[in-house]
């Protein structure tokens, strides 16, 4: 994993390998969940490597031993509608976890996010948020839903998302210096549409065959 300041970059082969059939334009929707899936597994890993643990005791069928059990209260934000194409894998990984969905789409004409739902919730938060969403462009949808977790007063929040643009990126790490960002890929620029080049495309049409 190669990393800088608050934003850690996947370095695996496999994890390359499916970035390259989630970008080609011919990849069928059925195989798009499946990489998608795969990606999200080893970022669900990577992005849970330090989790808080406590220590417990435990008999193997030899002898008593000393082991760890994670203590942390963890709480998974999929961003409506392509953060549903992670949440599978990172719930897999995390069983216990909360799931909080949240809508956020861009408007297409300016690029500007506009939530249309918000944390339903009367639960305490929990003591770690992590933001699914594949596509970290503008960054103006992820900095919207840091402000959602902020508001219900989550302690810690992390993002998850498979591709990542330098302006994005800017963009948190200006507004919400504190939140680390996962992500498996980091692209070179956006188009002036707002789309990351070289990118995959819209990630929610592809996820879902809506394009
Ligand atoms: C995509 C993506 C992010 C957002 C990223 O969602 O899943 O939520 O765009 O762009 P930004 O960083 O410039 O805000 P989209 O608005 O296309 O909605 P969808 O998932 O419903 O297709
Ligand atoms: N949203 C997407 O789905 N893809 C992009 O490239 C940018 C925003």
């Amino acid at each position: 994993m190669s990393q800088s300041a608050n934003h850690h970059v996947l370095s695996h082969s496999l994890v390359d390998h499916c970035i390259t059939r989630l970008r080609a334009e011919n990849t069928p929707v059925h195989e798009f969940h499946q990489l998608l899936q795969i990606v999200a597994m080893v970022l669900a890993s990577e992005c849970t490597r330090d989790l808080a643990t406590r220590q417990v005791e435990v008999r193997t069928p030899l002898e008593l031993t000393s082991g760890v059990r994670v203590s942390s209260r963890i709480g998974l934000v999929p961003v409506l509608r392509a953060g549903l194409g992670m949440e599978p894998a990172f719930r897999q990984i995390l069983p216990t976890a909360s799931v909080h969905h949240i809508g956020i789409r861009r408007d297409e004409a300016t690029a500007q996010p506009m939530a249309y739902y918000d944390l339903r919730t009367e639960q305490p938060p929990p003591d770690l948020a992590i933001v699914l969403d594949p596509m970290l462009a503008t960054g103006g949808s992820a900095c919207a839903a840091v402000q959602m977790l902020q508001d219900w007063g989550v302690a810690e929040i992390r993002m998850a998302a498979i591709i990542a643009a330098p302006e994005g990126l800017k963009k948190m790490a200006e507004s919400c210096p504190d939140v680390r960002i996962f992500t498996a890929a980091l692209d070179r620029e956006l188009n002036q549409n707002s789309y990351i080049c070289p990118g995959l495309g819209d990630a929610g049409d592809r996820l879902f065959g809506t394009v």
